[in-house]
């Protein structure tokens, strides 16, 4: 390749030094045997750490609903919505895939509907894909997607969109219904599956019946990667349910942000802060 420009020069560099990441070279992942990492994030800082501490997905998923708005559910989060958030993430990586959750009732509506939304989010921000849950009765929905250019990761499983059909966040068992499930998924050109809170035996067998990476939530070592919720992992929510079985806690930011605030409202209380280094001019006694 001719470099013919400083222009040319940079994109060259930086596509050396810190690829990309795209739909068909995570694709890929799996036939290197190497494993996938992804989080959820829903804003421009936390998606810049997460970018350059090496994770190659980020997630802007439809948990949004109960990690930042404080939801019970991911029913109520609307394609605006997903679209800032995606917005501001996707204005980080300079590694990582952007995948932004097609919400509900997108992946319910028919193909129509869905590229509709899938369109929007690729015209409207810079993500490179888009989440779509549902399986083998939906799998011509996930064709019409990538028939019109939107790189999708399916999510089978346990799908939270489905939850007052339901009727709860139950661990999957069903082995014929995830296997099919996922090969149409494959089938209809989905680059990976997302695979939440299945049996682990199961979704060992569900992740070797399949040549696209399955990308784990609850769902065991066996995976080809795992996702897990930002907020999760870094113990940001004081709660510790066993709903969350699956999460470990990285970090328990939530004492960490306790104390920190605690102290600066004591330093304002007593007058310590602010002090003459955090002041403009000299300060009087
Ligand atoms: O909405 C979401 O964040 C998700 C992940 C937890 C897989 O679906």
């Amino acid at each position: 390749m001719q470099v013919n420009s400083v222009e040319n020069a940079h994109i060259l560099c930086y596509n050396v030094d810190m690829p990309q990441l795209t739909p068909p070279k995570i694709r890929d992942y799996k036939n290197q045997g190497r494993k996938i990492v992804a989080l959820t994030v829903y804003d421009y800082p936390s998606a810049k750490i997460l970018d350059s501490a090496g994770v190659d997905i980020l997630l802007v998923g439809d948990s949004l609903g109960n990690v930042v708005q404080g939801k019970p559910t991911t029913l109520s989060v609307t394609l605006e919505q997903i679209i800032y958030h995606t917005g501001m993430v996707a204005s980080a990586p300079q590694h990582a895939l952007v995948v932004a959750d097609l919400p509900f009732p997108y992946c319910q509506l028919g193909a129509k509907e869905a590229v509709r939304a899938g369109v929007r989010i690729l015209q409207e921000t810079l993500a490179g894909a888009v989440k779509f849950e549902g399986g083998k009765s939906r799998a011509p929905t996930i064709a019409a997607l990538v028939d019109a250019g939107i790189p999708v990761m399916a999510h089978c499983g346990l799908r939270p969109q489905e939850i007052r059909q339901t009727g709860g966040y139950f661990v999957q068992r069903q082995k014929e219904q995830l296997l099919e499930d996922i090969q149409a998924v494959e089938q209809a050109g989905a680059f990976a599956v997302v695979l939440e809170c299945v049996e682990a035996e199961l979704a060992k067998e569900a992740t070797r019946a399949v040549s696209i990476p399955a990308i784990g939530i609850g769902s065991g070592p066996h995976c080809d990667g795992q996702v897990l919720v930002f907020h999760d992992i870094l113990g940001y929510t004081p709660e510790r349910s066993p709903a969350l079985k699956h999460v470990k806690r990285y970090a328990d930011l939530h004492t960490i942000i306790s104390e920190a605030v605690q102290q600066y409202a004591a330093e304002v209380q007593s007058g310590q802060f602010p002090a003459e280094e955090q002041s403009f001019g000299s300060v009087s006694k």
